[in-house]
């Protein structure tokens, strides 16, 4: 049974005189327009209550884009309630027709929607036009297309022998319960990506967004709706972290958890899960991506303009908060004061503000406890005497949370900077020695608990090998003379282990395997 060949969807630029840019510029003006009511979705019904929160633009924090609907635990009890009567029905369906809905949902974001969802990325993430465009319009739409690929191998996937007179065979079921997604505001597709790949395999989802993502959130469900997601399928509540775990990890039918977030949340679920192991009826699959501590490794034969692009991109595009995002770097002594010179050029270069001014190349981080948390480390690197700020180092958030592109040079291999995850427009560098390149290689496989991302840059050929293979483990993408952000559905499928997460590469047939349990069938005639 074959479904559509998926391929990349395209990026538009956005350039100056486009009709792209003109349409995105008008689909920004009417968001911000517009106050909008934000609900929530239990059984396919819109949910108000009284108690709002605010949806404001990180870059522009006194301006309101609406208020969302907060809910309690009742609201997370209706969710579930709400997804297990929807499970018969949805995971009887042929999954042909489970594909065609979610094929249809990433063409109503390449077409329909592209701008609406790309304009609630902008103003609700403070990302820039491109990596709003990378983000919720391509690769939100690959991970559907590419997931339905995935999906269809698995289901066609037979033992390879069935002898004489008997029949073998694997029929894949959907896991016995429902799946609690629990996404990041980083990414719309990862908050897109982690409901849709469990529903896709028949199971039901209860979704509890980050409060910062609520905004385009609740763009991707009249999308799913839309594209014919059946009511209760996929449920959406805005509730507290606390709230949602105290429901759904007491519940009998909690069968699994789909997460992006961080590594100390993840910890503390897998323990909560395992304190109501004897609760559930079936041993629930834990799936996550967490921390990150990305690095760039130059070798002394590193060519000068693929090491500064793979800093000044990697470290600073969407103001450091990919997990992908490169926030340490290990520089040869040979390199170093020309790379500075060349990073300084690129980084005065940038311009700062709001989204809504497509020049400007850096914009606010997502609320102001992400600000507080990363100047504080910068001020700290501003006082410490093992560290010294060579480029920014300014902030402000009177208006919206901006902090300038930053370089920490840290001055010793074990600096709290260069283990530590700040998720923000900072990148440390170590200076190492050209002659010990040995020793740099053992630092970055042991200065962080992540491993997430990871690049080397280097001409030498035997450098690059030694490097991949020494750092095997340190990273779950690992890139040769590239930034270490970027990858790509169907191309780089994503994730890491160690303090990372459990590896279970986004954009792939392992992370659908998840969310399907086998029953292997054998019938003698
Ligand atoms: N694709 C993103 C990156 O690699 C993560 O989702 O940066």
């Amino acid at each position: 049974f074959n479904v559509p060949v998926p391929t990349n969807e395209p990026v538009y630029t956005y350039a100056p005189g486009t009709k792209e840019r003109s349409l995105l510029k008008e689909a920004i003006a009417a968001a911000r327009a517009t106050e909008i009511d934000v609900p929530m979705y239990i059984g396919g019904e819109e949910v108000h209550t009284t108690k709002k929160g605010k949806l404001t633009p990180p870059h522009d924090h006194q301006h309101i884009l609406g208020h969302y609907s907060q809910g309690t635990k009742e609201h997370v009890k209706q969710a579930i309630d709400a997804a297990l009567a929807a499970k018969n029905d949805w995971e009887n369906l042929p999954w042909e027709q489970r594909a065609a809905i979610f094929l249809k949902a990433a063409e109503l974001i390449s077409s329909k929607y592209r701008y609406k969802l790309n304009a609630a990325t902008m103003l609700g993430q403070s990302k820039n036009a491109y990596q709003a465009e990378i983000d919720s319009a391509c690769e939100i739409a690959d991970f559907l297309r590419f997931n339905v690929k995935y999906m269809s191998e698995i289901y066609q996937q037979q033992p390879p022998i069935s002898p004489k007179n008997v029949w073998n065979r694997v029929e894949q079921r959907p896991l016995e319960g429902f799946v609690f997604a629990l996404t990041p505001f980083n990414f719309t597709a990862i908050a897109g990506n982690l409901p849709t790949s469990a529903a896709m395999m028949g199971n039901v989802v209860v979704w509890k967004p980050s409060n910062t993502q609520i905004y385009s959130a609740n763009v991707l469900m009249q999308i799913f709706k839309e594209a014919g997601v059946p009511d209760g399928v996929i449920n959406l509540v805005y509730v507290s972290g606390p709230e949602a775990g105290d429901v759904i990890f007491k519940h009998p039918d909690f069968a699994g958890i789909h997460f992006t977030g961080s590594t100390g949340v993840f910890q503390d679920i897998w323990k909560t899960i395992g304190e109501n192991i004897h609760v559930y009826k079936t041993y629930p699959r834990i799936v996550g991506e967490t921390g990150g501590k990305d690095f760039i490794l130059a070798h002394p034969s590193a060519d000068l303009d693929v090491l500064n692009t793979a800093l000044v991109r990697g470290a600073f595009e969407f103001q450091g908060q990919k997990c992908s995002a490169a926030s340490r770097a290990y520089v040869p002594k040979s390199l170093w004061e020309d790379l500075k010179k060349s990073m300084e050029r690129d980084i005065k270069s940038f311009r700062i503000g709001g989204t809504e001014d497509f020049s400007n190349f850096i914009n606010a981080v997502i609320d102001e406890k992400s600000f507080d948390k990363i100047t504080k480390y910068i001020d700290r690197a501003k006082e410490s005497k093992d560290a010294e700020v060579v480029i920014g180092g300014e902030y402000d958030k009177s208006k919206g949370y901006f902090i300038h592109p930053t370089v920490i040079l840290a001055k010793k291999g074990d600096y709290e900077t260069l283990s530590e995850e700040l998720f923000g427009p900072v990148l440390t560098i170590y200076v190492y020695d050209d002659n010990k390149w040995e020793e740099t290689l053992k630092l970055v496989d042991e200065t962080s608990i992540y491993a997430l991302t990871g690049s080397i840059i280097a001409q030498d050929r035997y450098a690059i090998e030694e490097a991949t293979h020494y750092l095997r483990n340190a990273a779950g993408n690992f890139y040769i003379n590239d930034k270490c952000t970027g990858a790509v559905v169907g191309q780089q499928p994503f994730g890491g282990a160690r303090g990372s997460g459990t590896n279970d590469k986004a954009g792939s047939m392992i992370n659908l395997l998840r969310w399907v349990s086998p029953r292997t069938i054998k019938e003698t005639f």
